[in-house]
């Protein structure tokens, strides 16, 4: 009784097992043979293929983004995504590194555990993001590069749209050379050490003294690019007597900062002061600065990413050819001729 009470829950086993490996299968047969849009001939390498995003499901996009308030320019980036997916019809799902880089590759990891559809990437230091790229590719998950380009090979990733941050700094150098000064003193106040961001200004700065003999009396990343860092910094090397006539503020609210610390001293800076000012991203209150002659120089860095991405995304879907690598246009507002109108257009 028992061997046949046994065979017969062997059997019904066996039936259940098959039950199940026929479900699954069906699920797959049906994403399968749902429709697939896989890129064309894009230029990108066949490291990944587009997703198999059923047209009746909501396209999922991990973004992965530094820090929710680390900058003005930073807001309207968040912003930007938010609003570009949401009248795309995109679920985003955005998390935050807060200044960490391992907490960054943790949550773009669990991004591609919990399966986006898309995966975009806006890195706080350039390097160490391999795994997380190959993690997505044995996913079948487009690794996108927005804002800051990664230190990655062209076959871990399918797609960037990003500053050139090398660019943007020689725009600075270039204009600084123009001033013809008599001295160079500079003070560099820098990004987050390790940023793409930071890299690419720093360099220019760095490389531009060397090749001009200009001299670079204070060079210090701020952490978070904070503005308060930042005038902190400025506030004492006033109190230590440090001689110097050149602000190169990798970014708005840093040489606010700046502002704020030579205010406090009663040192003058701007179009008829003593010290030039450079920044970079060309803020809305920023250019306001420019104009008002406060700011000698903005060197625009354009956070409006999210239609960019938006755009991109469809023509993957849609299986079009897109360029691996897209450079954002930049331009930059000198004080000299700086107007009215040109700061009213400016969005964020
Ligand atoms: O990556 C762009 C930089 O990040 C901006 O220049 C800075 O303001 C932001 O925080």
């Amino acid at each position: 009784m028992k061997k046949l009470l046994s065979i017969v829950l062997v059997l019904m086993l066996v039936f259940s097992f098959t039950a199940c490996g026929t479900k699954s299968s069906d699920t797959k047969d049906v994403a399968d043979t749902t429709v697939t849009t896989a890129p064309a001939a894009t230029t990108a390498p066949a490291a990944t293929t587009a997703p198999t995003v059923k047209v009746d499901k909501k396209i999922v996009v991990g973004v992965v983004q530094t820090n929710a308030n680390e900058s003005d320019w930073r807001t309207a980036n968040t912003k930007s995504f938010n609003e570009a997916f949401a009248s795309a019809g995109f679920e985003l799902k955005m998390v935050f590194g807060e200044g960490d880089h391992a907490k960054q590759i943790s949550e773009a990891q669990q991004l591609i555990q919990e399966e986006v559809d898309y995966l975009v990437v806006l890195g706080l230091q350039s390097a160490g993001w391999e795994d997380v790229a190959k993690a997505a590719k044995e996913a079948g998950i487009p690794f996108i590069m927005a804002d800051r380009k990664l230190d990655l090979s062209t076959d871990l990733y399918t797609a960037m749209v990003c500053s050139d941050f090398a660019a943007e700094g020689n725009k600075a150098v270039d204009w600084l050379k123009a001033q013809a000064l008599t001295a160079y003193n500079i003070v560099v106040l820098g990004g987050d050490t390790g940023s793409s961001a930071q890299l690419g200004r720093s360099k220019a700065i760095e490389d531009g003294a060397k090749a001009n003999s200009w001299n670079i009396v204070f060079n210090q990343n701020m952490k978070g690019w904070d503005e308060t860092l930042a005038k902190q910094a400025v506030a004492d090397l006033i109190a230590a007597g440090t001689e110097f006539n050149v602000v190169y503020a990798e970014n708005d609210n840093m040489a606010r900062g700046a502002c704020d610390a030579m205010d406090a001293a009663g040192i003058t800076y701007g179009k008829d002061g003593t010290v030039k000012v450079i920044a970079f991203d060309a803020n809305k209150w920023a250019l306001q600065n420019v104009l008002a002659g406060k700011f000698n120089l903005d060197v625009e860095c354009n956070p409006l990413h999210g239609p960019r991405i938006v755009e991109l995304i469809n023509k993957l879907q849609a299986g079009e050819k897109v360029d691996q690598d897209a450079y954002v246009k930049e331009e930059m507002f000198d004080c000299a001729t700086i107007t009215q109108a040109i700061v009213d257009a400016r969005t964020y």
